[in-house]
């Protein structure tokens, strides 16, 4: 009965009744790795439909690990305070087998879908990108202010209302009020070299830069549909490119100069120095352009190369006050100025 196994997924429960026969479940909206979301729908009395998602988990045992991480989702999600861009928790339900959470429904899906959609695309759109990745930068920084730390940041966790006006920020099953802790936790691609390196696994990490980690890859995922590399580890050839020259990042993503430059303080391999979020806040929105210009990108292959004109970018350098970044840029810098 207790089993939360992925062998035993969450049955279809269209047509189930729950919260004290106030709400329907109807199609699926979405799996994860712990539960299954339906639409939910609650008929009030004036005959008013409302809708909800409803966030269906195996019910584990009380103290178990998985109980542990089941209670603390519940907790944090509903504790935090309410923000615009943090999907609400309103209720939660359980029966012998499953916990029911019952939450706000978003329509247009998960961040991953919507941008897998082709509907709506963030590439090339400057204000778009602000706008979405600055609400997704302020659900999380809320988060953060009331001792809530993510550690499962990913486009699956992330809604999008219909328009692709609006993200909401959700899934906290792996989140945790503690600043810091002792095991890798979330999605591989995601993480930081800190909770994977397997020469680190018995030292603590603080989970603030940890998230923001997981942001730049969001970042990366939203202004040029790819992931910068599978895991953070050098097992990883497009990582181990990056160690050696944060700016071939260049080489395979479509970004401007300026991106690059962020996201290398991003993905700052000592958590100390990454980049902090109310920072990155600020930086994603002055931000002149995310996306590498017309001249820059030039197409061959099926593989995007990118060649800097030399010209901007020594202009653009020369204007970067921040020593830091002057000699972060190295190897790099030297190469294109030969
Ligand atoms: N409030 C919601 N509105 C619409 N779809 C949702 C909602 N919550 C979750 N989903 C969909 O269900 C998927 C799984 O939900 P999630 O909470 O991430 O579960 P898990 O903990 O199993 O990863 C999401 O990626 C999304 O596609
Ligand atoms: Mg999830």
């Amino acid at each position: 009965m207790f089993n939360t196994s992925p062998r035993h997924p969450i049955p279809d429960l269209r047509g189930r009744a729950i919260y004290v026969d106030q709400i329907i479940l109807h199609e699926t909206l979405g799996k994860g790795a712990f539960g299954r979301v339906f639409r939910g729908e609650m008929v009030r009395p004036n005959n008013q439909h409302t809708q909800f998602a409803v966030k269906v988990l195996r019910k584990a045992q009380a103290g178990t690990r998985a109980g542990i991480a089941q209670a603390t989702e519940q907790a944090l999600h509903c504790n935090m305070g309410e923000h615009p861009n943090v999907s609400s928790l309103h209720f939660a339900d359980a029966d012998e087998e499953f916990t029911y959470l019952i939450m706000d429904y978003c329509p247009g899906g998960s961040l991953h879908e919507f941008i897998g959609s082709n509907k709506v695309t963030f590439v090339g759109n400057d204000e778009m990108v602000k706008r979405v990745f600055g609400q997704i930068l302020d659900a999380v920084h809320h988060c953060h202010s009331n001792g809530v730390y993510h550690r499962d940041l990913k486009p699956d966790n992330i809604l999008m209302s219909k328009d692709g006006a609006q993200a909401f920020v959700t899934d906290f099953g792996l989140s945790s009020s503690a600043r810091s802790g002792w095991h890798a936790v979330g999605t591989l691609p995601y993480q930081a070299p800190e909770c994977i390196y397997s020469t680190m696994l018995n030292a603590q990490y603080d989970h603030a830069p940890a998230d923001v980690w997981a942001l730049g890859v969001i970042l990366c995922a939203i202004i040029s549909n790819c992931r910068p590399w599978n895991f953070a580890d050098d097992g990883d050839a497009n990582f181990q490119r990056f160690r050696a020259d944060p700016y071939s990042l260049m080489e395979h993503l479509p970004i401007s100069v300026e991106a690059c430059v962020l996201l290398s303080e991003v993905f700052e391999l000592d958590p100390d120095s990454r980049v902090r979020l109310p920072e990155l806040q600020a930086r994603v929105q002055g931000m002149k352009t995310f996306f590498g210009g017309s001249g820059d990108l030039t197409y061959r292959r099926g593989l995007i190369h990118v060649e800097l004109d030399k010209l901007g970018a020594a202009e653009m350098f020369a204007s970067v006050e921040e020593p830091k970044w002057k000699q972060k840029l190295g190897g790099w810098f030297n190469r294109i100025g030969q």
